[in-house]
């Protein structure tokens, strides 16, 4: 079987269709040098900014669309910082879905592209997380956001399952609403694996680590963490079993997520902030002795290349996203 669907038995209930996009079993990265320098005894990246549409999210949405095929209408909505938009559009163009992604002017222009590329309809909102469960609600749509759906996190199970195989001590990986990690949690667990979880985060999304640690920093100006879930339900939770698994979170500066990018380009990588910044993480919970043994961290997404945004509209307020609703999308409220 392929992509997720090779985990079969993670999946309870398995859903009715199993789309692909060519998703999961990313390649590891062997890293010996830092390793060494760092005194760990291997430090291997997990690819996931090779899945196909540049990020991990591409297990959580296709298994979420797959799960909610047969929803009426056919359309699903999402509020998103780009990348989990961009695998929404591509797991419903597989399902013959339609996706419409609610974004945020600050959204990266060349992730909208690359959500329009795959079929989803743009649209820039004011408030893009207030404005898709509305038009959830009046319209009876699916909401595919992390933290609105309660089917987020489980296709995040196959990820942790790889590691698992794989074999770590510890896994570090980039977390905002926490949805993914919570995902690893649960694909650990299944496969009886003792692996211990770290959740890094940094810039204004730092609920986790500051479950953690009262004193955790926010850092307003960082690359990683500006866009993404600041109060997510359930933080405390996830971080007292990330820590009761051996793991814990943690919130990294700037500073520090610039020092994991001259990392990953001294081993020719570009990779995302949110993969700098876990790279930063290995280097500082090594050092102070808190990782050690075989280490897997997670490179949640690539780093695109700028290209022209499309032609996108842009919404100001729920009469605006109503009318485009009833106009141009040709759907009745409830
Ligand atoms: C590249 C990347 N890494 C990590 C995350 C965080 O994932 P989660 O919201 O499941 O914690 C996101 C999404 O916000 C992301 O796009």
């Amino acid at each position: 079987m392929k992509g997720l669907w090779r985990h079969a038995d993670l999946f309870d209930p398995l859903p009715s269709i199993q789309p692909t996009l060519g998703e999961g079993d990313t390649p590891l990265t062997d890293l010996p040098a830092l390793a060494r320098s760092w005194g760990l005894e291997s430090l291997r990246l997990k690819r996931e900014d090779l899945n196909p549409s540049g990020s991990h999210k591409d297990r959580g949405l296709v298994f979420q669309v797959a799960s909610h095929h047969g929803a009426s209408p056919r359309t699903h909505v999402i509020s998103s910082s780009g990348n989990a938009a961009t695998s929404a559009a591509a797991a419903c163009a597989a399902c013959g879905d339609r996706l419409v992604a609610f974004v945020s002017a600050d959204t990266d222009p060349a992730k909208l592209g690359r959500i329009a590329d795959r079929g989803g309809v743009v649209l820039l909102a004011d408030k893009p997380v207030n404005f898709a469960r509305y038009a959830a609600r009046v319209f009876g749509l699916i909401n595919l956001r992390g933290t609105a759906d309660p089917l987020a996190s489980v296709g995040y199970r196959s990820l942790g399952a790889e590691i698992a195989e794989a074999g770590a001590d510890h896994a570090l990986t980039f977390s905002s609403s926490g949805v993914s990690a919570e995902g690893m949690l649960d694909g650990f667990a299944r496969r009886s694996a003792t692996t211990a979880l770290w959740s890094v985060q940094s810039g204004l999304c730092i609920a986790l680590a500051r479950a953690l640690d009262a004193d955790a920093i926010e850092d307003a100006d960082s690359p990683a963490g500006r866009l993404g879930a600041k109060n997510p339900p359930g933080a405390e939770a996830l971080a007292a079993r990330l820590q009761a698994g051996g793991g814990g979170a943690i919130a990294l500066s700037g500073s520090a997520v610039e020092r994991g990018r001259a990392h990953l380009r001294s081993v020719g990588l570009q990779g995302s902030a949110e993969g700098a910044a876990v790279l930063a993480a290995v280097q500082d919970l090594a050092r102070a002795g808190r990782i050690g043994g075989r280490v897997v961290a997670v490179i949640t997404g690539a780093a695109h290349a700028p290209t022209p945004p499309p032609p996108v509209v842009a919404l100001s307020s729920y009469l605006d996203v109503r009318a485009f609703f009833v106009d141009v999308l040709g759907l009745g409220p409830l």
